[in-house]
Protein backbone atom coordinates (compact mmCIF):
# COMPACT_ATOMS: atom_id res chain seq x y z
CA UNK A 1 0.00 0.00 0.00
CA UNK A 2 2.88 2.00 0.74
CA UNK A 3 4.57 1.57 -2.31
CA UNK A 4 1.36 2.33 -4.28
CA UNK A 5 0.86 5.70 -2.17
CA UNK A 6 4.22 6.63 -3.28
CA UNK A 7 3.94 5.92 -6.90
CA UNK A 8 0.79 7.56 -7.38
CA UNK A 9 2.84 10.87 -5.73
CA UNK A 10 5.56 10.71 -8.15
CA UNK A 11 3.81 9.48 -11.30
CA UNK A 12 5.63 11.67 -13.42
CA UNK A 13 8.91 11.83 -12.58
CA UNK A 14 8.23 7.76 -12.39
CA UNK A 15 7.38 7.38 -16.05
CA UNK A 16 10.12 9.99 -17.09
CA UNK A 17 12.64 7.35 -15.51
CA UNK A 18 11.12 4.26 -17.05
CA UNK A 19 11.22 6.42 -20.81
CA UNK A 20 14.75 7.08 -20.34
CA UNK A 21 15.43 3.91 -19.46
CA UNK A 22 13.54 2.30 -22.16
CA UNK A 23 15.62 5.24 -24.72
CA UNK A 24 18.66 4.42 -23.37
CA UNK A 25 17.67 0.47 -24.14
CA UNK A 26 16.63 1.11 -27.26
CA UNK A 27 19.60 3.23 -28.44
CA UNK A 28 22.43 0.61 -26.98
CA UNK A 29 20.20 -2.17 -29.24
CA UNK A 30 20.07 -0.22 -31.75
CA UNK A 31 24.20 0.23 -31.76
CA UNK A 32 24.97 -3.33 -30.51
CA UNK A 33 22.74 -5.86 -32.17
CA UNK A 34 23.98 -7.46 -34.75
CA UNK A 35 22.38 -8.08 -38.13
CA UNK A 36 23.59 -11.14 -40.45
CA UNK A 37 22.72 -10.43 -43.84
CA UNK A 38 23.61 -13.26 -46.51
CA UNK A 39 23.39 -13.15 -50.39
CA UNK A 40 24.48 -15.67 -53.04
CA UNK A 41 26.08 -14.70 -55.95
CA UNK A 42 26.02 -16.49 -59.31
CA UNK A 43 28.10 -15.67 -62.21
CA UNK A 44 29.48 -17.47 -65.74
CA UNK A 45 32.96 -16.36 -64.95
CA UNK A 46 33.36 -18.00 -60.96
CA UNK A 47 35.43 -20.39 -61.35
CA UNK A 48 33.77 -24.11 -60.87
CA UNK A 49 36.30 -24.47 -57.75
CA UNK A 50 34.82 -21.80 -55.96
CA UNK A 51 31.43 -23.29 -55.86
CA UNK A 52 30.27 -22.41 -52.25
CA UNK A 53 32.75 -19.77 -51.26
CA UNK A 54 31.97 -17.67 -48.76
CA UNK A 55 32.89 -13.70 -48.44
CA UNK A 56 32.31 -12.15 -45.22
CA UNK A 57 32.09 -8.22 -45.83
CA UNK A 58 32.97 -5.80 -42.33
CA UNK A 59 32.91 -2.14 -43.10
CA UNK A 60 32.64 1.48 -41.71
CA UNK A 61 33.63 0.08 -38.09
CA UNK A 62 34.96 3.31 -37.16
CA UNK A 63 37.09 2.60 -33.86
CA UNK A 64 34.18 0.90 -32.57
CA UNK A 65 34.32 -1.89 -29.93
CA UNK A 66 31.69 -4.44 -29.31
CA UNK A 67 30.94 -5.89 -26.05
CA UNK A 68 33.41 -8.49 -24.35
CA UNK A 69 35.99 -6.79 -26.69
CA UNK A 70 34.45 -8.30 -29.96
CA UNK A 71 34.00 -11.19 -28.25
CA UNK A 72 30.40 -11.34 -29.61
CA UNK A 73 31.36 -10.18 -33.12
CA UNK A 74 34.74 -12.37 -33.66
CA UNK A 75 31.99 -15.23 -32.79
CA UNK A 76 29.04 -14.07 -35.45
CA UNK A 77 32.38 -13.86 -37.86
CA UNK A 78 33.67 -17.23 -37.42
CA UNK A 79 30.21 -19.17 -37.03
CA UNK A 80 29.79 -18.18 -41.09
CA UNK A 81 32.29 -19.94 -41.67
CA UNK A 82 34.11 -17.54 -44.30
CA UNK A 83 36.98 -18.63 -46.81
CA UNK A 84 37.70 -14.56 -47.07
CA UNK A 85 37.06 -11.45 -45.18
CA UNK A 86 36.73 -8.46 -46.74
CA UNK A 87 37.60 -5.06 -44.84
CA UNK A 88 35.77 -2.43 -46.97
CA UNK A 89 37.45 1.32 -45.39
CA UNK A 90 36.24 3.48 -42.78
CA UNK A 91 37.77 0.42 -40.18
CA UNK A 92 39.65 4.21 -38.35
CA UNK A 93 37.70 6.61 -37.69
CA UNK A 94 39.19 10.26 -39.08
CA UNK A 95 37.31 12.81 -36.82
CA UNK A 96 35.10 12.12 -34.22
CA UNK A 97 36.27 9.07 -32.27
CA UNK A 98 40.07 9.17 -30.68
CA UNK A 99 40.08 5.39 -29.55
CA UNK A 100 42.46 4.59 -32.45
CA UNK A 101 42.99 1.67 -30.23
CA UNK A 102 39.61 0.06 -30.67
CA UNK A 103 40.27 0.14 -34.22
CA UNK A 104 43.57 -1.97 -33.69
CA UNK A 105 41.78 -4.68 -31.68
CA UNK A 106 39.40 -5.32 -34.13
CA UNK A 107 42.86 -6.03 -36.81
CA UNK A 108 44.71 -7.50 -34.35
CA UNK A 109 41.83 -9.98 -33.94
CA UNK A 110 40.00 -10.92 -37.31
CA UNK A 111 43.06 -12.62 -39.31
CA UNK A 112 43.00 -15.92 -36.57
CA UNK A 113 39.48 -16.18 -38.57
CA UNK A 114 40.36 -16.35 -42.22
CA UNK A 115 42.72 -14.44 -44.90
CA UNK A 116 41.48 -10.75 -44.84
CA UNK A 117 42.11 -7.90 -47.13
CA UNK A 118 41.68 -4.12 -46.60
CA UNK A 119 41.20 -0.70 -48.03
CA UNK A 120 41.00 2.75 -47.50
CA UNK A 121 37.62 4.32 -46.96
CA UNK A 122 37.28 8.31 -47.07
CA UNK A 123 37.74 8.21 -42.88
CA UNK A 124 41.55 6.40 -43.26
CA UNK A 125 43.04 9.51 -45.63
CA UNK A 126 41.76 11.93 -42.67
CA UNK A 127 44.08 10.62 -40.20
CA UNK A 128 48.13 12.18 -39.61
CA UNK A 129 50.08 10.34 -42.39
CA UNK A 130 51.93 8.62 -39.55
CA UNK A 131 49.00 7.52 -37.61
CA UNK A 132 47.82 5.82 -40.77
CA UNK A 133 50.94 4.39 -41.86
CA UNK A 134 51.51 3.06 -38.32
CA UNK A 135 47.74 1.54 -38.70
CA UNK A 136 48.83 0.08 -41.68
CA UNK A 137 51.86 -1.59 -40.76
CA UNK A 138 50.93 -2.89 -37.37
CA UNK A 139 47.81 -4.32 -39.06
CA UNK A 140 49.96 -6.34 -41.83
CA UNK A 141 52.08 -7.53 -38.52
CA UNK A 142 48.87 -9.36 -37.38
CA UNK A 143 48.01 -10.65 -40.93
CA UNK A 144 45.70 -8.37 -42.50
CA UNK A 145 46.82 -8.03 -46.22
CA UNK A 146 46.19 -4.07 -47.29
CA UNK A 147 45.53 -3.51 -50.52
CA UNK A 148 46.53 -0.24 -52.13
CA UNK A 149 44.94 0.23 -55.73
CA UNK A 150 46.36 -3.58 -56.66
CA UNK A 151 45.36 -6.66 -57.38
CA UNK A 152 45.62 -10.16 -55.56
CA UNK A 153 45.07 -13.60 -56.95
CA UNK A 154 42.83 -15.44 -54.73
CA UNK A 155 43.67 -19.64 -55.28
CA UNK A 156 41.20 -21.91 -54.39
CA UNK A 157 42.60 -25.92 -53.46
CA UNK A 158 42.22 -27.22 -56.64
CA UNK A 159 44.15 -24.36 -58.03
CA UNK A 160 41.66 -22.35 -60.13
CA UNK A 161 41.88 -18.48 -59.41
CA UNK A 162 39.71 -15.07 -59.26
CA UNK A 163 41.30 -11.32 -59.07
CA UNK A 164 40.42 -9.50 -56.03
CA UNK A 165 40.88 -5.61 -56.51
CA UNK A 166 41.59 -3.20 -53.60
CA UNK A 167 40.93 0.50 -54.77
CA UNK A 168 41.45 2.89 -52.76
CA UNK A 169 39.10 5.85 -51.90
CA UNK A 170 41.60 8.29 -53.57
CA UNK A 171 41.25 6.61 -56.95
CA UNK A 172 37.14 6.64 -57.34
CA UNK A 173 37.48 7.58 -61.20
CA UNK A 174 37.16 5.12 -63.73
CA UNK A 175 39.95 5.02 -65.35
CA UNK A 176 41.67 4.07 -62.22
CA UNK A 177 39.68 0.75 -62.04
CA UNK A 178 39.89 0.39 -65.37
CA UNK A 179 43.52 -0.14 -65.56
CA UNK A 180 43.04 -2.52 -62.82
CA UNK A 181 40.44 -4.74 -64.52
CA UNK A 182 42.32 -4.09 -67.51
CA UNK A 183 45.38 -5.98 -65.76
CA UNK A 184 43.54 -8.79 -63.81
CA UNK A 185 44.55 -12.12 -65.03
CA UNK A 186 41.07 -13.84 -64.23
CA UNK A 187 37.65 -13.54 -65.82
CA UNK A 188 35.83 -13.16 -62.27
CA UNK A 189 36.98 -10.07 -60.25
CA UNK A 190 35.79 -8.54 -57.28
CA UNK A 191 36.34 -5.36 -56.19
CA UNK A 192 36.85 -3.44 -52.87
CA UNK A 193 35.48 -0.10 -52.95
CA UNK A 194 34.64 2.31 -50.20
CA UNK A 195 32.14 4.20 -52.37
CA UNK A 196 28.73 2.69 -53.30
CA UNK A 197 27.21 5.76 -55.35
CA UNK A 198 29.95 5.19 -58.50
CA UNK A 199 28.17 2.16 -59.37
CA UNK A 200 28.16 3.32 -63.00
CA UNK A 201 31.61 3.93 -62.76
CA UNK A 202 32.37 0.47 -62.02
CA UNK A 203 30.07 -1.12 -64.17
CA UNK A 204 32.00 0.58 -66.84
CA UNK A 205 34.53 -1.34 -66.04
CA UNK A 206 32.91 -4.45 -66.62
CA UNK A 207 34.26 -5.35 -62.86
CA UNK A 208 31.97 -8.81 -61.76
CA UNK A 209 31.40 -7.79 -58.60
CA UNK A 210 31.98 -5.36 -56.03
CA UNK A 211 31.91 -4.29 -52.15
CA UNK A 212 31.05 -1.18 -50.81
CA UNK A 213 30.15 0.26 -47.49
CA UNK A 214 30.49 4.57 -46.36
CA UNK A 215 26.94 5.04 -46.57
CA UNK A 216 25.89 3.60 -42.95
CA UNK A 217 22.51 2.24 -43.94
CA UNK A 218 21.47 6.11 -44.13
CA UNK A 219 22.05 6.54 -40.13
CA UNK A 220 18.26 6.29 -39.39
CA UNK A 221 16.22 3.57 -41.66
CA UNK A 222 12.36 3.83 -41.92
CA UNK A 223 10.58 1.11 -40.29
CA UNK A 224 9.29 -1.44 -42.55
CA UNK A 225 10.98 -0.44 -45.62
CA UNK A 226 14.61 -0.42 -47.03
CA UNK A 227 14.69 2.67 -47.05
CA UNK A 228 17.44 5.05 -45.29
CA UNK A 229 17.05 8.13 -44.65
CA UNK A 230 20.73 10.18 -45.07
CA UNK A 231 23.56 9.14 -46.41
CA UNK A 232 27.26 11.46 -47.23
CA UNK A 233 27.85 12.56 -50.70
CA UNK A 234 23.42 10.94 -51.67
CA UNK A 235 21.67 13.32 -49.16
CA UNK A 236 18.04 12.57 -48.33
CA UNK A 237 16.52 8.94 -48.93
CA UNK A 238 19.63 7.22 -50.92
CA UNK A 239 19.30 5.22 -53.33
CA UNK A 240 22.51 2.87 -52.04
CA UNK A 241 22.67 2.54 -48.56
CA UNK A 242 22.04 -0.94 -48.57
CA UNK A 243 21.63 -4.19 -50.50
CA UNK A 244 22.37 -6.00 -53.37
CA UNK A 245 22.24 -3.88 -56.90
CA UNK A 246 23.36 -4.44 -60.91
CA UNK A 247 24.47 -2.64 -63.58
CA UNK A 248 25.15 -4.02 -66.72
CA UNK A 249 27.25 -7.36 -65.81
CA UNK A 250 28.40 -5.35 -62.65
CA UNK A 251 27.35 -6.69 -58.95
CA UNK A 252 27.48 -4.06 -55.83
CA UNK A 253 26.73 -5.00 -52.61
CA UNK A 254 26.41 -2.88 -50.04
CA UNK A 255 26.94 -3.20 -46.50
CA UNK A 256 25.15 -0.71 -43.74
CA UNK A 257 28.52 -1.13 -41.52
CA UNK A 258 29.33 -1.78 -38.00
CA UNK A 259 29.80 1.51 -36.73
CA UNK A 260 28.76 5.52 -36.25
CA UNK A 261 31.25 8.50 -37.05
CA UNK A 262 29.83 12.19 -36.07
CA UNK A 263 26.27 11.28 -35.44
CA UNK A 264 26.64 8.56 -32.96
CA UNK A 265 23.53 6.18 -32.53
CA UNK A 266 22.08 4.04 -35.55
CA UNK A 267 18.09 4.00 -35.28
CA UNK A 268 16.16 0.69 -36.75
CA UNK A 269 19.36 0.49 -38.36
CA UNK A 270 21.57 -2.90 -36.48
CA UNK A 271 24.87 -3.06 -37.27
CA UNK A 272 25.29 -5.53 -39.98
CA UNK A 273 28.09 -8.29 -41.22
CA UNK A 274 27.28 -9.18 -44.90
CA UNK A 275 28.71 -12.74 -45.90
CA UNK A 276 28.09 -14.05 -49.67
CA UNK A 277 28.10 -17.65 -50.98
CA UNK A 278 29.69 -17.68 -54.72
CA UNK A 279 28.25 -19.77 -57.20
CA UNK A 280 29.46 -21.21 -60.58
CA UNK A 281 26.65 -20.94 -62.92
FE1 LIG B 1 31.98 5.30 -42.72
Amino acid sequence: MKLKGWLRKHKKPVIAVFLFLLTVIFLYDGNNRLDITEYDYTGSDVPQSFEGYRIVQISDLHNKVFPNENAGLMEEIRALKPDLILLTGDIVDGNTHTDYDAALLFMQQIPKIAPVYYVFGNHEYQLRLSMRTAFVEQSQKWGVQYLDNENVQIRSDAGETFTLIGLNDHSLRTSDLQKLVDRAEDDFQIVMAHEPEYLWSYADTGADLVFSGHEHGGQIRIPFTHQGLFAPDEGLFPRYSEGMFTQDDTTLIISRGLGNSRFPFRIFNHPEIVAVTLHAA
